[in-house]
């Protein structure tokens, strides 16, 4: 049965308009996903980017994955991020980098997406689907805006054993998740809404080696910045998050999920 708590893309506008960005930024650095840009070309290397592809980066944040991307790989992308702080910081970072040519942001909802069909060549996502509760949507979405043959490459936040729902409850709260799939459920989705599953990966281990890095950080290098900025009840929900996320990753209940499917 599906676990779904009642989050609204006001929560996470809020989250990301406030501190919890700054704080996110920090501890996971401006590629805001477990593993950073190494975890970004492991994605782009699966559907093989090529110079003057066209992508579209589906909650594109700081737009970091997208200045790697273009600049790395020579793409055009666009991203769609909810949360007005993200899309102002993404494009001032994007026009220091000189990369305005190449990338541009859209404000705008994951599961509303405001392209025409058939624009793209790859939709993209990185650990942040976790905060779209129709997700069913998003994936019929992205097979809408995608060409024939193109290809949706995304990984997320996902439950990759058994957990209860009492185990569950307290860290979808601390994330602001209103829902996160299942390893198995994502397939499904995937598979239902016409894609051919090409991918699919559990990286709970990686992810699990990543939340020991974001204790440590909490914890030892960044606890007298966050007490000094944030303050102290800031500093106790970070505490707690990565503690009780860490735990979870460990005993294999959630992880990271990596898949790509073919239009
Ligand atoms: C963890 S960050 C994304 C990280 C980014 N993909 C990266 O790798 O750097 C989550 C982002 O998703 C955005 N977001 C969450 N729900 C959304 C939705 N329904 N539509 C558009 N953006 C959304 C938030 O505004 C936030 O900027």
């Amino acid at each position: 049965m599906k676990y779904i708590k009642d989050f609204t893309i006001k929560d996470v506008q809020d989250v990301y308009d406030g501190p919890g960005g700054l704080l996110w930024e920090a501890v996971m650095g401006e590629q805001i996903h477990s593993g950073g840009p190494e975890a970004t070309d492991a994605l782009a290397l699966q559907v093989d980017l090529k110079k003057g592809m066209v992508i579209c980066d589906i909650c594109s944040a700081l737009g970091a994955p997208a200045r790697h991307l273009a600049s790395k790989y020579g793409v055009t992308v666009k991203g769609v991020d909810a949360t007005k702080t993200m899309l102002e910081k993404a494009r001032q970072r994007t026009k220091d980098a000189k990369l305005e040519h190449l990338i541009e942001y859209y404000e705008g909802n994951a599961i509303d997406l405001p392209f025409k069909k058939e624009t793209f060549d790859v939709v993209w996502g990185q650990e942040a689907w976790c905060y779209v509760t129709d997700k069913n949507r998003l994936i019929q979405e992205a097979h809408r805006v995608l060409k024939p043959g193109g290809k949706i490459a995304f990984t997320d936040w996902i439950i990759t054993g058994v957990i209860s729902e009492k185990e569950l409850d307290p860290l979808l709260e601390t994330m602001a998740f209103p829902y996160m799939e299942s390893f198995d459920g994502y397939q499904e989705l995937l598979k239902k809404n016409g894609f051919k599953l090409l991918q699919a990966l559990d990286q709970t281990e990686e992810y699990a080696k990543c939340f020991d890095e974001y204790y440590e950080k909490v914890h030892v290098d960044l606890k007298p910045t966050i007490l000094d900025n944030f303050g102290k009840d800031l500093f106790d929900f970070a505490s707690n998050l990565v503690t009780i996320w860490q735990k979870a990753a460990h005993e294999h209940k959630v992880g990271r999920g990596l898949f790509i499917g073919q239009k």
